[in-house]
């Protein structure tokens, strides 16, 4: 049964105040816009949602490209490269733009960086098609500073790349540990041998797109032609994506920019020091030991 009481707030905030305040919910480091009684019926009511068999499910940590793939399944089920007026925000469990998920038309593509536990129950039972991927925790670092920075009306953040570095080494930002959730995955998959998952590597998807959405196409059951594929590879480039967000979306939640970066692999180098790298490689080498996840950094 559920704790009714109330949780405790664990507040990381360095000495020039930077960073969150936090709760923990079933183990899960959780960041709260509102109080973490809200934050708690908020997944209780992501839980509780009915799953449809052609859904497909979209899981990321923050940062990983999710905008991105989610614009190739979308396309990939309508069978054409059109860009879809809504923004990916629409059918992502957990946040405050998400409408009612019975209200979304077929087929859905959802989406969240909630942890599996906090996902909806019937995921699991209905077998639904779920992609999973990642991206070097290097350029995750960098992109989820800019995108905090950038959003500092909700984030709330305002220190520098090296203080985020800090706070994200010990996966106390928003999203928590970034090991740990790629660790949870992996351990999903192992438990659940039924649940269909495709693990997908952004840096993959950024040098061959078309094969790679080739895979996507063939795991979510859509037979699709050779030139739709690199139809769809072409409107989902970084450039085009970025013009069609600005320009096609009529439910934009983030300015364009906080979104559509830079969308390269290997950006960290001009962030990162020698010696924060040494400390990154340290860190990610010790919380991923064991788990045979090789990230391409360059
Ligand atoms: P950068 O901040 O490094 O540019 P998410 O969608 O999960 O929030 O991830 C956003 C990251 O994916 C951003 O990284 C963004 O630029 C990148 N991205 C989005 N579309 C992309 C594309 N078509 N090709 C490569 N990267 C893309």
């Amino acid at each position: 049964m559920e704790s009714l009481q109330t949780p405790e707030i664990l507040d990381y905030r360095n000495e020039n105040g930077q960073g969150w305040s936090f709760y923990k919910h079933d183990g899960v480091l959780r960041a709260f816009h509102t109080t973490p009684e809200a934050d708690m019926e908020m997944i209780r009511n992501v839980q509780k949602i009915e799953l449809r068999d052609d859904d497909v499910f979209i899981a990321a940590y923050p940062k990983c490209g999710t905008h991105w793939l989610w614009e190739i399944v979308t396309m990939l089920r309508a069978g054409n490269s059109e860009y879809n007026k809504k923004s990916k925000d629409i059918a992502m469990l957990g946040k405050p733009k998400f409408q009612r998920a019975d209200e979304l038309p077929s087929p859905r593509v959802l989406n969240s960086h909630l942890y599996f536990r906090q996902l909806p129950e019937k995921l699991v039972e209905k077998r639904i098609k779920t992609i999973f991927i990642m991206r070097n925790p290097k350029d995750v670092s960098v992109s989820y500073f800019n995108h905090a920075k950038g959003l500092k009306g909700i984030y709330n953040f305002d220190g520098t790349y090296s203080e985020y570095l800090d706070l994200f080494l010990e996966g106390k930002v928003p999203g928590g540990g970034y090991a740990d959730y790629v660790k949870d995955w992996q351990k999903v998959k192992q438990d659940n041998p039924d649940l269909p998952i495709l693990t997908l590597f952004y840096e993959n998807l950024k040098k061959d797109p078309v094969k790679n959405i080739k895979t996507v196409a063939e795991f979510i059951g859509e037979s699709v032609t050779d030139e739709l594929c690199e139809q769809i590879a072409d409107a989902c480039s970084f450039k085009k994506l970025k013009v069609a967000d600005a320009e096609v979306k009529e439910d934009l939640v983030h300015p364009t920019d906080m979104i559509y970066r830079k969308g390269e692999v290997g950006d960290w180098k001009n962030w990162i020091t020698v010696a924060q790298n040494e400390r990154f490689d340290d860190v990610i080498d010790r919380n991923l030991e064991g788990t045979g996840i090789v990230f391409t950094y360059e």
